[in-house]
């Protein structure tokens, strides 16, 4: 296990003489022991605040490891975390991937991404925080200035990740997709070419298992309004960037009551227009500590981005892509 000891507990994040996890995923402050999941080249620590929850989620991707088909039970089921795991995976496979898929499906373009990676960076990992399947990790392959460092593919839906993981192991995989509202199909996805070399990590936004001030780039593409608290997760980010560091994040800010408590939802507490209002709450002018180190580099008002639910139904967001450095 190379790279437990760069990894810390979820569970102590907030204690400050937290130390890392030792070389079997174990808290030396708590004693919490984290599981991981194995099935791939390299395990996937998972590393949920609630270590109950965390094994419960590694006993459930192992098996739709070893059955796939389960995935269609778990796309009708009534049982949240396996509707959340299948719904994530069906979503994300097809957006990040389909293009390479025999017959080809509907994805999103990517190419605004590599845009927004600036030339010079401090020294550092790069996390790519709601990854889902790796499809932005992907997308960056080739950009020189994020070549060599430690990569990490970070996400709360294990079954995403593994499936990600199968992928840049193997090359090819197959892919499940939603080929009407009530049907899902498989098709075999191959890479044009050797994935990136990355490490996979289940994991919340919220409580992230990484030392503060350890990151040059932190990258969240639609994450910022599809979570509990994007105000936790802005100082998240701010405390987890080295000096220097970019933080690059895309959103429609789309923002939904049954995921975000309306008071948390940053838009409403803006005075202006949307985008400026966003950009100015995202650099310290709006809420005292909130975001007072990031500076703006770059903004693209104008992010196009379709997501395919089934071939009758595309979803069409709009989203803002900011790239943020952290200037103190
Ligand atoms: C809207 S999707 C975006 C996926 C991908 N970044 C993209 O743009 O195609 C949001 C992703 O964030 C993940 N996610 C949501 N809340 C999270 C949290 N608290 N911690 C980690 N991942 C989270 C979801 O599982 C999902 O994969």
């Amino acid at each position: 296990m190379a790279h437990a000891s760069s990894l810390y507990c979820p569970h102590c994040v907030t204690e400050r003489q937290r130390r890392p996890l030792d070389l079997s995923l174990t808290c030396p402050h708590c004693q919490r022991q984290w599981p991981v999941l194995a099935h791939g080249s390299d395990f996937i620590p998972v590393l949920l605040p609630d270590v109950a929850a965390a094994g419960r989620m590694v006993a459930l991707c192992d098996t739709l490891l070893r059955q796939p088909d389960l995935l269609i039970r778990w796309a009708d089921s009534e049982e949240p975390l396996e509707q959340a795991l299948a719904g994530g995976l069906l979503t994300y496979a097809q957006a990040h991937f389909g293009q390479y898929c025999d017959p080809p499906l509907a994805t999103p373009d990517f190419a605004w991404m590599a845009a927004g990676i600036p030339q010079a960076l401090p020294d550092g990992d790069v996390a790519i925080v709601g990854a889902g399947p790796g499809g932005e990790a992907w997308a960056l392959r080739h950009v020189p200035v994020l070549a060599g460092r430690r990569t990490w593919l970070v996400d709360a839906n294990l079954a995403a990740l593994a499936w990600g993981q199968l992928l840049f192991d193997n090359g090819l995989v197959a892919l499940p997709y939603r080929s009407s509202a009530t049907r899902i199909d498989f098709g075999t996805a191959t890479l044009p070419e050797p994935a990136p070399e990355v490490r996979w990590l289940c994991a919340d936004a919220l409580f992230p298992p990484f030392e503060a001030g350890s990151l040059a780039v932190v990258i969240t593409v639609g994450l910022l309004d599809s979570l509990a608290d994007p105000f936790a997760l802005i100082q998240q980010v701010e405390a987890l960037l080295a000096r220097d560091g970019v933080w690059l994040m895309a959103a429609p800010y789309n923002w939904q009551n049954r995921i975000t408590p309306t008071k948390l939802q940053c838009e409403r507490h803006l005075g202006g227009g949307l985008a400026d209002g966003m950009a100015e709450l995202l650099t310290g002018r709006t809420v005292p500590g909130i975001g007072t180190d990031l500076q703006l580099e770059w903004r693209d008002d104008d992010v196009l981005w379709r997501l395919q639910v089934h071939p009758r139904y595309t979803a069409e967001y709009r989203m803002q892509a900011l790239r943020l450095r952290k200037v103190a």
